[in-house]
């Protein structure tokens, strides 16, 4: 029987359930949660509560989509980790009660491997190692990839994740949540783009910070609050400083590991600018980036990477940290 995967996804506030075959996607649907705009960031509780609401009806209408019967569904996917530890329970305890009725193996997946994954949906990995820039909300890192589950950490921000920095910056200037997509917005209208100090200029590796960057760029703000385009400025120099130095440590690892193939995935990856300074100022020889709609959390992703480790079904905790280079290749793939 053709394996036919369900996803779902609820680390953080988007709500999504998709439907994945070997034939490609059937459905793919996300709920992004407005209600934590209010906020000016995301609310755990509120987030917990509205993927409780959403899930049941997001998953009647990707039946509908992929004009399947619930019974159809062969195997279950479900983030288990990292992420918000009260949202990662609504979907687990969704699909582990789906599991149970059904009688299907239920997989658990690691967000950020399902973001690697996201870059090969229409495509095959590559073949020979990688290096994979993970760039979210959450997480920056740098991961040597040989392959589905064998990482090994070149090198991760000290501090906040480049995604923090677009929030934050935003939040501060009023811009609204989330912040990467309405910075990238505005920063089309810059004039004369502030220059932001570079971060860890003296270190000679791969190890990122973008506290600094969000903390000066604060104070600019409160300072030239009143200058003639100020939010597009303060936005565009934002996006160049954050770009220059995720080039300047991509080159870093580059150079340390030898691996020129380069694979860009996370929320951060949609931003068009940072796209093609990577592509321009990166020594990488092959750039792989996900589709468009692939980059922030989706659940085709979760789908996709259940696909992959369909043979791993087994009993999991919740894990609101947790390191991908503790994981292992697909079982399948080593025999075990
Ligand atoms: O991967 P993601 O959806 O969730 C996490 O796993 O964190 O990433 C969300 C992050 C947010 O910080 C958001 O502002 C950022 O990705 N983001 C962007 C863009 N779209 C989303 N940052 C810059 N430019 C964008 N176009
Ligand atoms: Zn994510």
């Amino acid at each position: 029987m053709e394996p036919i995967v369900l996803g779902i996804e609820t680390s953080c506030d988007e709500t999504a359930i998709a439907i994945y075959t070997r034939k490609g996607l059937l459905a793919n649907l996300v709920y992004s949660q407005l209600e934590h705009q209010h906020y000016g960031g995301v609310v755990p509780e509120l987030a917990a509560r509205e993927h409780l609401k959403k899930l049941p009806i997001l998953l009647k209408q990707a039946l509908t989509e992929a004009k399947l019967d619930i019974e159809d569904i062969t195997h279950i996917a479900c983030t288990t980790g990292p992420g918000l530890i009260g949202a990662l329970l609504v979907g687990y305890s969704f699909a582990q009660g789906l599991s149970a009725s059904l009688k299907r193996p239920l997989i658990p997946t690691h967000h950020l491997e399902a973001h690697l994954a996201a870059a090969f949906i229409d495509t095959t990995l590559p073949t020979k190692p990688f290096l994979t820039l993970l760039i979210s909300g959450g997480h920056t890192q740098i991961i040597l990839t040989k392959g589905i589950g064998q990482y090994q950490l070149i090198g991760q921000t000290l501090d906040d994740a480049a995604g923090e920095a677009f929030d934050k910056t935003a939040k501060i200037m009023g811009l609204g949540y989330p912040g990467g997509p309405k910075i990238e917005a505005v920063a089309k209208q810059a004039t004369n783009p502030i220059t932001l100090p570079k971060a860890l200029k003296q270190r000679k590796d791969a190890m990122m910070s973008f506290s600094g960057i969000k903390t000066a760029a604060r104070q600019y703000f409160s300072d030239h609050e009143t200058q003639p385009n100020i939010h597009a400025n303060i936005a565009m120099g934002l996006q160049q400083c954050i770009a220059e130095q995720l080039c300047r440590k991509l080159n870093f690892a580059i150079a340390q590991t030898q691996v020129d193939t380069l694979v860009v995935s996370g929320g951060v990856s949609a931003n068009q600018y940072i796209r093609e300074q990577l592509k321009q100022h990166t020594n990488a020889q092959q750039l792989f980036f996900p589709d468009l709609a692939l980059c922030t959390d989706n659940a085709a992703m979760v789908a996709y990477l259940g696909y992959l480790r369909m043979h791993d079904s087994h009993v999991s905790t919740l894990q609101a940290r947790w390191p991908l280079a503790s994981l292992k290749p697909p079982r399948d793939t080593y025999g075990a």
